[in-house]
Order: structure tokens, then sequence, then C-alpha cells
């Protein structure tokens, strides 16, 4: 398993062995094959994130494994051992060899879709899912980092429901948002709100947004929604901004926060009916996801700097072969 030992850049992460958890009640054992490496990893090793406080704390959250055990609950949900599952954990650790957890938290993958592209698809399709949720019904949708992971896949969910979706990205990686379907403005440009105004022909009535920004607001039409996945924050000081950012959320009636985890956590079923929905469409290729980058485990360091690095479009996927 990888842990965060402090701190730090790539070389804060340590390998730590650990025996194989007993299942208690109806949990199971997954042997991971496949773990991504995203931006929240990245944020948890640098100390900025809210969930992790405290080094010591194995990173990841979602996974594709192969089922070793079974119970009554995994064997009612159709989770026979053998199975190929995904899932995403209400808490990090699912950079190891080995997860014991509820077999509520797991679907199957379909067969045909590759472990490695299924792996890349969890945590980030759950998270665009639930914030476009949040953001009730909307026939325009701003859509910041339109290029990064969540983004692409958050704006091709809003287009799905047949809003305009505006999003933003550098000129750097414009052509994958106009790819998507979705109006592109470049967050680098001094006038941004003005520039998404344009292309929505108004104001808009969501906002889904990572970077915690005031300006979301001067885009928002009056009954709009705003919705927060993340809050940038600025360097040295995030979890402190993040949190000042959530309480600021909870004040303004709207402001959403919105949570994987917690989604995870707290509403099991719609998380598993969520993703068991994503993943299909992954498979049948109705969904664009990201591009794999498939690197081991056992160098835990390479793969954080390969996240670091890795384009938009791509994301890093550990894997214990
Ligand atoms: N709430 C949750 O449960 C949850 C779950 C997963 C991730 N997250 C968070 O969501 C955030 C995004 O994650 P990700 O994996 O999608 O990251 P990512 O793949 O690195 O994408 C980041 C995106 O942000 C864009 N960007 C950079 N600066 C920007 C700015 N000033 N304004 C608007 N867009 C900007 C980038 O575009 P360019 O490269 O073109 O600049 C890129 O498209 C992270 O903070 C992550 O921790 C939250």
């Amino acid at each position: 398993m990888a842990r965060v030992s402090r701190f730090g850049d790539a070389s804060a992460m340590v390998l730590a062995r650990a025996p194989i958890r007993p299942p208690r009640g109806n949990e199971v054992v997954v042997r991971v094959t496949h773990a991504s490496l995203g931006a929240t990893d990245l944020l948890a090793r640098r100390g900025g994130y809210i969930l992790h406080p405290v080094p010591g704390f194995v990173t990841g959250y979602d996974f594709v494994g192969e089922l070793l055990t079974e119970s009554a609950v995994s064997l009612a949900l159709g989770l026979r051992s053998g199975a190929v599952v995904a899932g995403v954990l209400p808490l990090m650790g699912a950079h190891a060899t080995f997860l014991t957890l509820a077999p509520t938290l797991l679907v199957a993958v379909p067969p045909g879709l590759d472990p490695a592209t299924a792996a890349v698809l969890p945590l980030d399709a759950i998270t665009a899912a639930h914030a476009l949720e949040l953001a009730g019904p909307a026939r325009s949708v701003l859509v910041q980092g339109a290029s990064g992971a969540v983004g692409a896949l958050a704006a091709q969910l809003a287009l799905r429901t047949g809003a305009t979706v505006v999003g933003t990205a550098s000129a750097r990686t414009a052509d994958r948002v106009r790819a998507l379907g979705a109006h592109v403005v470049d967050h680098t440009d001094r006038d941004w709100p003005a520039l998404v105004r344009q292309a929505a022909g108004g104001a808009v009535d969501a906002v889904i947004d990572h970077t915690g920004t005031e300006r979301d607001r001067d885009v928002l039409a009056a009954d709009g929604v705003l919705v927060r996945t993340g809050f940038a924050g600025r360097a040295g000081h995030e979890r402190s901004d993040a949190l000042r950012g959530a309480a600021a959320a909870a004040r303004d009636r709207r402001e959403r926060v919105c949570s994987a985890p917690l989604y995870v956590a707290t509403r099991r079923n719609a998380y598993r009916r969520t993703l068991a929905r994503l993943l299909a469409d992954a498979a049948d290729g109705s969904l664009r996801v990201a591009e794999p980058l498939v690197q081991p485990l056992a160098d835990i360091w390479e793969a954080h700097r390969a996240a670091e690095a890795a384009p938009a479009g791509a994301k890093v996927v550990l894997t214990t072969a």
C-alpha cells in the first residue's frame, strides 16, 4: 500500500505492507488490480485536503479489482467471487493490494470495459453526476475546468440533458472541450465572466466549479445554483481556505458543496446505480473517459510525478500486476 509519510512532494510517499484485514459480517475482500491517482491524491499528499489533515493515510479513492470472497449481501447484489468490480471508498485507502470492505461499495465492471479504463472513472464520474444532481434542472450550465478529469465528465452529462454548456479551459486544452460539444471560454482571460454570458446567451442556471472563485456569481442567474466540487485555495492554506469556502457555501441558499465521498457514505443505493450506469456508458462508448496512463504501484514515486505531469484527457492508473 502507498502511504503519505509526511506532507510534501512525491518523495513523501512510502510503500508499506499490512496483513489483509479479515472480513467482518458481510464484508468482502477485493484484490485491487487498478486504482486511479488524480488531483485529490496529489492535493492530499501535499497536505491540502480537508478530509485527510494528518499524514499516515493510504491514498486513493477508487479502484477496480477481483472479488476474492463472497457474503450474503454480495450474493444478493449479484457479486460472486471472481467478479471484476469497481468502487469508490468513503475515505481514501484504495492504493493498496487488498481491500476489505462492504459489498455495497461495489458494482460489477461491464464485460468489454478494460479494467484500466474502468479505473479512471468511479470517483470522477460520481462527482460529476452528483454535482449535476445538486445543480438541478438547468437550461444553461457553466463547467469550470471542463478539460479536466471531473469537468469533462460534468460537461458531457450536462450536454446529455440538452442544456447549453459553456466550459472553461486554457488555450492549451480548449480543443478537448470543444470536441465534447461545449462552448469554450479561456479561464485565463480577465473578462471570462463576460465571455461566458456571451457564449450562454445570458446568465447561466448552474455553475459547477472547483476553484472557489467568487466571480462565478457574475455569471449566475438570480435563481441559479452554484455547485462547488473544490476550492483551489492559496498555496500552503488550502485546507483553511476550503473550510472557509465550504462555510460560506453553507450560508448561501444558492450554493451547494458536492462531496463524492459523502455521497458514497450516505447515498449507497443511488451511488451504486449511478456508477453502474456510467460504467455501462463508458463500455458502450457513449461517455468519453480519460485515457489511463498505467504505472506500477511498486514505483509510486514515478507514478506521482507522472500524475503531476499528466496531459489533459489522461489520468494515472496504478496497477498491482
Ligand atoms: N468534490 C469531490 O468529491 C471531488 C472529487 C474529485 C475531484 N475533486 C476536485 O476537483 C478538482 C478538479 O479535479 P480534476 O481531477 O478534474 O483535476 P484536473 O484533471 O487536474 O483538471 C483541472 C482543470 O482545471 C482547469 N483550471 C486550471 N485553472 C483554472 C482556473 N483558474 N479556472 C478554471 N479552470 C481552471 C484546468 O484547465 P487547464 O489545464 O486548461 O488550465 C483543468 O481543466 C480538484 O480540486 C479535485 O480535488 C473533488
